[in-house]
């Protein structure tokens, strides 16, 4: 765990509204004497074709089994769109906003669900059926959204895949997750650059060869540059999609159906395809959304998150669109092409609701406190993070520059295991402290467990954060591998969900997160397994072994120190090929700050490496490397000292 510094102490800020206070004490003591009925009252949040009977069938012990809301019926994309028609079909549902100042686009909600019927029905007549999964690899446009929502219209799984992933990166989850249709596009903007989608889409698929199951692909047009087309395989959505009748019947599906897939990292082995389902995702998703963001229909909401990650899921698509709220999406970069843009779209379009991650607040704040003091910002009234850890510096600025003293700041931490929200302040219903995730939402029993695995009892403590029942919108197992679900979750506490990261609790029961306890890298609220960087600089010849470890960086939160060892001092291979070559197997986000080349790496007598020594090592401590005679060899550490010390004497 991460050494913690002194945290301010408990601040209210903004008034509590004791009605508002009340309100969540009644849902909490509710969850906690009579969860089946406190679940089902919070289902009545999304439409059911049938309401279900039951709540919760999960358990955590033996083979470990989550099922929610059973005997429901429901289609995703009715609660997001269909229901909203008679209320607000001619409001605003999505507000596209390109790169170009001058280019932006308003579908009401009239609008985007003819868009997703026509889309939906376009895939169908490519042969996409229910249960079959669709890959999406496109920028942050409408198309991007629609496509979600179109699969889960004909009972397809969708997988959004990150556009910064490599072409192997993109292969390895085409053929894990079975895609028989790919939705991309031309190439994207980012900045003065150009990201290639169309191109990688081919290169993965050669990559893939017969492996892979795709059949089609549908090309949308963003940049209308020209990319290679084949015959037969590849259709372009302007001439697909808007010949197909605007009218879809949605397909019924069981609430325990499946309606993601969204890879992310762990600590081993390859990255992981998180399976979310119907009905339960969907009750999450809202349920947070109105705890968390108090969002309400009228209300204009901008989550900054790209659509590949949860956050982009859950806050950018589903739980917004289930509130009927109007969703604002931003084609590009922060600070692109002026600082101040970010501030000007939240004037432009009269922001209410302002959720980003704390990597971006870090970069704003850089800015300087002049850029957004020229915008009025008088719109917004709530503002939330996630991703990683906030400094309580970082949330001051927050507060102080973004809010105006007046938005209170929902820390919500959370995970794409988690589907939604868990620890978030309540806004008005709870007093906030600047760095801490808050307290677990209604229904949820977080705990802290020691490093063996025995529950802390309440009171202040630090240990690992667990939660001991379930909630509707846990991921329910990873795609074609329970048993890594089970081995990776629940092994650590039998009988509780691990999290992965440490917490420490004070004595109000508020919790802040300390970090990862495995080998999950955090980086810009990218989550990147060591083992990746690993396999992937494994692949040059040249080297015998790596390993890769977090540093603190001022800006991105943590950044990725990768230290080698060369078959031969001879034929060592350049930094530049080994960064190289991690761009091209992971991506260019998985970028590492410094490579080391040493003659050895330090590791236990069972052949573990010791990241803890090498973390230190790469934070630039030399001494107080701690207890070292666990190591197999403990010379190796004076080398590598002396090695990391010349190489940072040459750069
Ligand atoms: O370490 C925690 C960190 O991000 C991890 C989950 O990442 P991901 O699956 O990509 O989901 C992101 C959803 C926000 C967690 O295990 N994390 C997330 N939110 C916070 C956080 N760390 C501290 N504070 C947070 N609010």
């Amino acid at each position: 765990m991460t050494d913690i510094p002194d945290r301010p102490a408990i601040r209210t800020l903004i008034d509590v509204d004791p009605a508002k206070a009340q309100q969540v004490a009644v849902l909490r003591a509710q969850a906690a004497s009579d969860p089946e009925s406190f679940w089902l009252d919070q289902a009545r949040r999304i439409e059911w074709a049938t309401f279900p009977t039951t709540a919760s069938n999960a358990t955590f012990d033996g083979d470990v089994s989550i099922r929610w809301f059973e005997d429901g019926v429901l289609n995703a994309s009715v609660s997001c769109l269909d229901r909203h028609l008679s209320t607000r079909g001619d409001e605003a549902a999505l507000i596209w906003q390109a790169d170009d100042t001058a280019v932006s686009r308003t579908l009401t909600f009239r609008d985007l669900h003819a868009e997703v019927c026509r889309l939906a029905n376009a895939l169908r007549s490519l042969g996409v059926k229910r249960g079959d999964r669709v890959a999406i690899h496109l920028p942050m446009v409408v198309e991007g959204i629609a496509s979600m929502l179109a699969c889960a219209r004909i009972g397809a799984v969708h997988v959004v895949l990150f556009g910064g992933f490599s072409p192997e990166g993109i292969a390895e989850r085409l053929i894990d997750s079975g895609a028989v249709t790919v939705i991309t596009c031309d190439t994207s903007r980012r900045g003065a650059k150009r990201i290639q989608h169309k191109t990688s889409i081919d290169a993965a698929l050669k990559q893939a060869g017969t492996i892979c199951s795709v059949r089609n692909i549908i090309v949308v047009t963003v940049t209308g540059d020209t990319i290679p087309m084949t015959e037969g395989r590849d259709h372009r959505y302007d001439v697909l999609v808007p010949q197909q009748s605007p009218a879809c019947e949605p397909e019924k599906m069981r609430a325990e159906d499946i309606l993601f897939l969204l890879y992310t990292s762990g600590s081993t082995g390859k990255p992981k395809a998180m399976v979310h389902t119907t009905g339960g995702y969907m009750v999450w998703a809202a349920c947070t959304t109105d705890w968390a963001l108090s969002l309400k229909p009228q209300d204009v909401h901008w989550c900054t998150a790209d659509i590949a990650w949860i956050t982009g899921h859950t806050y950018v698509v589903y739980g917004p669109f289930a509130t009927g709220a109007t969703t604002v999406i931003y084609e590009g970069m922060l600070g692109w092409p002026q600082p101040g843009r970010w501030w000007e779209i939240i004037d432009r379009y009269q922001v209410a609701c302002l959720y980003t991650a704390p990597t971006a607040i870090r970069a704003l704040i850089r800015e300087g406190d002049a850029v957004p003091e020229r915008y009025s910002l008088a719109s917004l009234r709530r503002l939330a993070c996630a991703g990683e850890p906030i400094s309580p510096d970082a949330w001051e600025w927050f507060y102080n520059v973004v809010g105006h003293q007046r938005c209170p700041v929902a820390d919500m931490w959370w995970q794409t295991e988690t589907g939604g929200g868990m620890l978030c302040l309540i806004p008005d219903a709870q007093p906030m402290k600047p760095g801490w995730a808050t307290t677990p939402l209604p229904g949820l029993n977080a705990v802290l467990t020691t490093e063996k695995g025995e529950t802390i009892p309440d009171g202040p403590a630090e240990g690992a954060l667990c939660f001991t029942t379930s909630w509707p919108g846990q991921a329910r197992t990873i795609w074609d591998d329970h048993k890594r679900f089970r081995e990776t979750c629940f092994t650590f506490s039998p009988g509780k969900y691990f999290a992965g990261d440490g917490a420490r609790r004070d004595e109000n029961g508020y919790y802040m997160i300390t970090g990862r306890m495995d080998d999950v890298i955090n980086v810009s609220g990218h989550r990147i397994g060591t083992a990746e960087i690993e396999d992937a600089v494994a692949t040059c010849h040249a080297i015998s072994e790596a390993a890769a470890v977090g540093i603190n960086h001022d800006l991105k939160g943590q950044g990725i120190v990768v230290f080698v060892v060369a078959r031969s001092s001879k034929t060592a291979p350049s930094v530049a090929l080994l960064s190289g070559i991690i761009a091209d197997r992971v991506g260019r986000y998985a970028a590492p700050e410094l490579i080391y080349i040493v003659s050895d790496i330090p590791k236990t007598r069972s052949g573990k490496i010791v990241r803890r020594v090498l973390r230190k090592i790469a934070s630039g401590e030399t001494e107080n490397l701690g207890d070292l005679s666990s190591l197999a060899d403990p010379a190796v550490v004076p080398a590598l000292i002396k090695a990391v010390t010349e190489q940072n004497a040459d750069t």
